[in-house]
């Protein structure tokens, strides 16, 4: 316990995104999956190539970017995507703070926009073409592969915000997920998508329903397409 207390006082008094993990952590929002920020400019291009072939630039398209930590991914679609709109979303306004400065200082583009929330429910209904949830449905501190996941992240809030974000995209939208800790196809918005490709496992450990581990069972991160209500959602498997 006191050494819980110095390590969160080191990370505290050194600043940036340590600190703000740390803090995070400590003060815990309802729904907080991923408390760490790491990102990166274009941290995945062949994705972000893929997506780009499959969406059409225009200014009716909209992108959103669930877990957007400090905005790079925003940024980054907004160099693939000339003309759509994306918005970036993310549980901690300190990192929401910085996506708007970083946009005040590149020009103020009025596609791009940020919000600071730990779900979309102010989002609209169908209004999305694409949702990506990159690395956020997950916590660090299951890399030691606890047996139950429940002190950290829980099954149930992964599914109620799968369900919501299922619900702000239009029909033959896509969802990205990558990196994530629990499987989709467990969700019960699973059944309102189709998968389009599968990504390869890379041995994040995956826990069920009742948060217990799995052992040995792959995730399955991947890109779905939300089906059009008149395919019937029994037609095809889920599964790529
Ligand atoms: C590792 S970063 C991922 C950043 C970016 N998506 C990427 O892949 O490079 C995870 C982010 O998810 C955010 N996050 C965690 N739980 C969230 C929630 N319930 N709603 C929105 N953002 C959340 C964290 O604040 C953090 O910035």
């Amino acid at each position: 316990m006191f050494h819980e207390w110095v390590r969160f006082m080191v990370h505290v008094l050194r600043g940036g995104e340590r600190r703000r993990s740390a803090l995070l952590m400590r003060r815990r929002p309802q729904g907080l999956f991923q408390p760490y920020g790491t990102t990166q400019e274009d941290r995945y291009p062949e994705l972000f190539q893929s997506i780009h072939q499959l969406l059409a630039d225009i200014p009716q398209t909209r992108l959103l970017s669930f877990g957007c930590s400090t905005g790079e991914e925003v940024f980054s679609l907004a160099r693939y995507f000339q003309q759509a709109h994306i918005r970036g979303v993310d549980i901690d306004a300190g990192r929401i703070g910085q996506c708007q400065a970083r946009w005040r200082r590149e020009g103020r583009e009025c596609r791009l926009s940020f919000a600071c929330a730990g779900d979309v429910a102010q989002e609209e209904t169908a209004s999305y073409d694409l949702v990506m949830a990159m690395a956020v449905f997950r916590h660090g501190a299951l890399g030691a592969r606890p047996a139950d996941c429940s002190a950290w992240i829980h099954f149930d809030d992964f599914d109620r915000v799968l369900g919501d974000l299922a619900r702000v995209l239009k029909p033959g939208g896509l969802l990205v997920i990558r990196h994530a800790n629990f499987r989709f196809g467990d969700t019960g918005a699973a059944a309102l998508f189709e998968c389009l490709r599968g990504e390869a496992a890379l041995g994040s450990p995956i826990y069920g329903r009742d948060d217990r581990l799995l052992p040995g069972v792959p995730g399955d991160d991947g890109i779905y397409r939300k089906r059009l209500s008149s395919q019937a959602s029994s037609s095809r498997g889920l599964s790529c």
